[in-house]
């Protein structure tokens, strides 16, 4: 297993490589520097960073020390997980480029090993007005290295298709993107736990930054707790505008929350009144039909 602190030396050698001499820290990030490093001065072992000199505990005997403490023995510390990926090149097609070439092998996604092996990175028109986001590939997103392209994303299609836009015209991604592993996984998913969100949370957004587009639709709460640094209940995140990066962002129920026997008519309303928002915002051609699209036939 690949430690923290060969994750994160993995990333500055990189960097270096890339000809960049600084990287940005958050406090977070700087805090997890120095657990690391006051775990090498204390020989690997976790240590508390507020302890006064009174409160440490007595020095050990010889017989008690081990004669090593191997790292891999420790519990799992948090890791500083850099918050900041540069994309290189000049054009939106370029810089997307250099973000798809680095998630490949990005050590703090990497280093949890909680991932699987392929990436599946995002899709779409760069020049898009409207990203969608959502929270990590499954099995049949893996299979094809397409983000919503199994049973969320036919309902994801049919969402389009009723706003009267096609696949090629939007921006598609999602916060994690590898699929999260399971022991003797077949087709099963799971959700992705916050340490995988964290390790990948770096791409989606510099994603929002090259594209820019006019609205961003997070799918479900995890992709919205992720792009809006805090949680709620998806009813009560949606209905109102939020912003990400700079860009105004409005927050949806996850299409596969569609396919469940019991989403009735009110929930689908739900989500057509989401995209009915994005659709006013965006000054969008909006039909007498198409409003009334999901209410109960009177
Ligand atoms: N759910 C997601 O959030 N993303 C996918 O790509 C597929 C299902």
């Amino acid at each position: 297993m690949i430690r923290p602190v060969d994750a994160v030396i993995g990333f500055l050698e990189a960097e270096q490589n890339r000809g960049l001499t600084h990287v940005l820290l958050d406090e977070g990030a700087r805090d997890g520097l120095r657990e690391l490093y006051r775990r090498a001065q204390a020989g690997g072992k976790p240590t508390r960073a507020t302890a006064s000199p009174e409160s440490s505990p007595p020095p050990q005997t010889a017989a008690a020390v081990p004669t090593m403490v191997p790292a891999p023995a420790m519990a799992p510390q948090p890791v500083a997980v850099p918050t900041v990926v540069t994309a290189q090149g000049g054009s939106k097609e370029e810089r997307l480029a250099s973000l798809r070439q680095q998630a490949k092998s990005w050590p703090p996604a990497k280093a949890l090993s909680t991932l699987r092996e392929t990436m599946v990175f995002s899709t779409g028109n760069p020049d898009a007005r409207i990203m969608f986001v959502g929270e990590a590939p499954g099995y049949e997103e893996e299979k094809k290295c397409e983000p919503f392209v199994g049973p969320a994303g036919q309902k994801l299609d049919d969402i389009l298709r009723a706003m009267g836009i096609s696949r090629a015209e939007v921006y598609i991604s999602t916060v994690v993107k590898f699929r999260p592993a399971t022991p003797r996984q077949t087709t099963n998913n799971r959700k992705p736990d916050p340490a995988e969100i964290a390790a990948c949370l770096p791409f989606v957004r510099a994603e929002i930054g090259i594209i820019r587009p006019a609205c961003v639709i997070a799918l479900g709460a995890t992709a919205a707790e992720s792009l809006l640094g805090a949680g709620d209940d998806v009813t009560v995140m949606r209905g109102s505008w939020h912003e990400c990066e700079g860009v105004p962002l409005r927050v949806t129920y996850h299409p596969s929350y569609l396919l469940r026997s019991d989403a009735d008519l009110t929930i689908k309303r739900m989500v057509w009144e989401d995209m009915l928002a994005v659709m006013d915002r965006l000054e969008m051609p909006v039909s007498e039909k198409q409003r009334r699209y999901f209410l109960p036939k009177s």
